[in-house]
């Protein structure tokens, strides 16, 4: 059902400050993380009574710019199993991530590449609780090279250590970080799950006050999150229950013939696309850019010079 156009822009980052809500930084690197792209996000979503993320990934929307009741899910287990320790300031989970970062501080710099792949063993074994293993998982995530996701063909993470954090990494800022109040205020108002997104979305009555972000995997070879494959048929499962979705949404992705093929020329909805400027941190001499589409069933136009 088409939704009304009226959809009232919400500030600024900042101006959002003065009026009580308290931007956060992402808990974790988590790759196709949104946060380059707030300035173009933040602005362009509704007033809304709830908030819903399908795909929450490093939640970057949510941590910077939502105060509301919300909702978080990805069908990534040890992504949610993380927050979920986190939320609920879990006892042996932090224990586990504290003596990590003693030995961490102890060890000389050459010394620490061994502590990540102790951390990537015990990952790997199958033998470890679930709350072990999230907090094996965010030491993986904030040490692997270039935080990247990679699994052999028998499912072990594999990524080599990122050697340049050997001397730069503040593991014991990372983690208070986890602790804060910023981040415990944060995640009071959020419930989290562990579904395919259409699972997820069959959980609840939407209504035409509430909000969905909606930022799957890209129509893309490269957009596999460890053995989670987002497929052309997802993508179309996707924009099904898009179609059907009775609140407001954004959808932000790459801007692909498949893409184009099943959002543009719906009546209801709006899709703007904007230039966006990867950029790979090898020295900084290689940058690359693409096009992203921004989809959604209210009035959120993209001004040309923000667009670039
Ligand atoms: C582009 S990322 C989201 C990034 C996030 N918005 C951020 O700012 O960090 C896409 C997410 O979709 C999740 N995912 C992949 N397949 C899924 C599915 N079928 N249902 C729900 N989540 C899925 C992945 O685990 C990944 O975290």
């Amino acid at each position: 059902m088409p939704v009304s156009d009226a959809a009232e822009v919400r500030t600024t980052s900042r101006e959002r400050t003065d009026c009580g809500l308290t931007p956060c930084r992402p808990l974790l690197k988590w790759p196709g993380g949104k946060r380059s792209e707030l300035p173009l996000i933040a602005p362009r979503i509704p007033e809304h009574s709830r908030y819903f993320e399908p795909f929450f990934g490093g939640g970057s929307v949510y941590f910077d710019s939502i105060d509301s009741e919300s909702y978080a899910n990805d069908l990534h287990p040890d992504l949610m199993e993380f927050y979920r320790c986190v939320k609920h300031n879990d006892e042996r989970f932090f224990k586990r991530l504290y003596s990590v970062v003693e030995e961490w501080e102890l060890a000389p710099l050459a010394g620490r590449d061994a502590i990540y792949y102790e951390c990537r063993k015990r990952y790997n074994a199958s033998t470890i609780t679930t709350v072990q293993r999230a907090a094996d998982f965010f030491l993986l995530r904030e040490l692997a090279y270039g935080g990247m996701f990679r699994v052999n063909a028998n499912g072990d993470f594999n990524v080599p250590f990122g050697r340049a954090y050997a001397k730069n990494k503040n593991l014991r800022e990372k983690v208070d970080h986890l602790r804060s109040d910023v981040v415990a205020a944060k995640m009071e108002h959020l419930s989290l799950s562990a579904l395919d997104f259409a699972d997820f979305l069959d959980c609840f009555e939407f209504r035409q006050e509430d909000f969905m972000f909606v930022d799957p995997p890209y129509d893309s070879s490269f957009s596999k999150y460890d053995t989670l494959d987002f497929a052309e048929q997802d993508q179309r499962r996707l924009a099904e229950a898009l179609m059907q979705f009775t609140g407001r949404f954004m959808l932000v992705c790459k801007a692909t013939p498949l893409i184009e093929d099943l959002y543009h020329g719906v009546e209801h909805l709006r899709v703007h696309h904007y230039e966006y400027q990867y950029k790979f941190n090898i020295k900084g001499r290689f940058s690359r850019s693409s096009t992203h589409a921004m989809i959604t069933n209210y009035e959120a136009a993209l001004v040309t010079s923000e667009a670039s």
